[in-house]
C-alpha cells in the first residue's frame, strides 16, 4: 500500500493506474476508520482494480463551534485497516497541501446544501461538495463511493456530479450497524455510556416508522409522530429533525407514495448523531 501526501503524487500514480487500463475507485473518508468506512473499501475492491482511500479531515465542513479540533484522529490505525483490505493508496494530504491558502472558489449545491443536515450546520456541505469536488480533480476517479448513512451528503454529492457532468460514477452503500442498532459513526466514540444506550433510539424512532409504515400508513405527519414519541421517551436524547423527504431533492413529502428517506438527526450530550431508513412502497 502506497501512502501519499502530496497532491502531485497521488495524481500521478492514479493517473498511472488509468492510463494503465486499471478502473480506479475513491472512497472519501475523514479517516477513524470502523466497519461503516471498511464496506465502502470493500465494496470498491470488488468494482475496481485499483482502490485510493484519502484521509482528511476537512475544515470546511465543521462550523465554528463544532468539533474539528477533537475530531478523532487516528491515522496509524487507519492505515493497519487498509492494509489488511489490500488497498492501494492512501491518500493523506495535510491541511497546508489542500488548502495552501485562503481558498476562493467553492462548489455549492444550491437548494440542496440547505435542507437537513444543512439547516443546523450552515456551510457544511458546501465544505463537502468543496473538498470532493477537488478530491475528484486530484484522483480523477472512475468510482466514488459513499455510505447511505449520510443520505443527504449522497444525494448532495450525485446532484454535483450531474450538474457538473463529472466523469464519476458515484456509488452509494448501505448502513452499516452495531449489533445493537446504532449506526457506526466516527462520533460514537464521543458517547459516554448512558448517551450510548440514549443513542439507541434514534434506530428504534425509525423501526417504529418503518412497522407503522408496513401496517399501512402512509401519511408523513402520522408516520413522524409516531417517530418523534420515541425520542422524546428518551430524555438523554434532543431532536435536531425528524423528516420525510424525496430521496433526489430532499424535499419534504406529504404522503409516502413513493420511494422515501426518513431521516433523523438528535443530540446526546453535545454529539450530534444521524440516521436513516429508505421507505419503498412498492416492495
Ligand atoms: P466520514 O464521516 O469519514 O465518512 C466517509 C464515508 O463513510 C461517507 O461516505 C459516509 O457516508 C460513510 N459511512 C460512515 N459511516 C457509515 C456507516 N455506518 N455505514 C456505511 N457508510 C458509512 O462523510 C465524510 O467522512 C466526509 O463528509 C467526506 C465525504 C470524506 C468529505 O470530507
Amino acid at each position: 500500500m502506497e501512502i501519499h501526501s502530496t497532491i502531485d503524487g497521488m495524481r500521478t500514480a492514479s493517473r498511472a493506474a488509468r492510463l494503465g487500463g486499471l478502473r480506479v475507485g475513491l472512497v472519501p473518508t475523514m479517516g477513524a476508520l470502523h466497519e461503516g468506512h471498511l464496506s465502502l473499501v470493500r465494496a470498491a475492491k470488488q468494482q475496481c482494480d485499483a482502490v485510493i482511500v484519502s484521509i482528511f479531515v476537512n475544515p470546511l465542513q465543521f462550523g465554528p463551534k463544532e468539533d474539528l479540533a477533537k475530531y478523532p484522529r487516528t491515522f496509524e490505525h487507519d492505515c493497519q485497516l487498509l492494509n489488511k483490505e489490500e488497498v492501494d493508496f492512501v491518500f493523506a494530504p495535510s491541511l497546508g497541501e489542500m488548502y495552501p491558502g485562503k481558498a476562493l472558489t467553492y462548489v455549492t449545491v444550491e437548494g440542496l446544501s440547505d435542507k437537513l443536515c444543512g439547516r443546523s450546520r450552515p456551510g457544511h456541505f458546501r465544505g463537502v461538495t468543496t473538498v470532493v469536488s477537488t478530491l475528484f480533480h486530484i484522483v480523477e476517479p472512475d468510482l466514488a463511493f459513499f455510505g447511505q448513512k449520510d443520505a443527504a451528503q449522497a444525494a448532495i454529492i450525485r446532484r454535483m456530479v450531474r450538474d457538473l457532468n463529472s466523469p464519476v460514477e458515484i456509488v452509494v452503500c448501505p448502513i452499516v450497524r452495531e449489533a445493537d442498532g446504532l449506526a457506526m459513526s466516527s462520533r460514537n466514540v464521543y458517547l459516554s455510556s448512558p448517551e450510548r444506550q440514549s443513542a439507541l433510539s434514534l434506530y428504534r424512532a425509525l423501526q417504529e416508522i418503518q412497522r407503522s409504515f408496513e401496517q399501512g400508513e402512509r401519511k408523513s405527519a402520522h408516520l413522524i409522530g409516531a417517530g418523534k414519541n420515541v425520542i422524546v421517551q428518551e430524555p438523554g436524547a434532543r431532536l435536531d429533525y425528524f423528516e420525510i423527504v424525496d430521496p433526489d431533492t430532499l424535499d419534504p413529502m406529504k404522503e409516502v407514495n413513493r420511494s422515501a428517506l426518513v431521516a433523523v438527526a438528535a443530540f446526546l450530550g453535545t454529539t450530534r448523531l444521524i440516521d436513516n431508513i429508505l421507505l419503498n412502497p412498492e416492495r
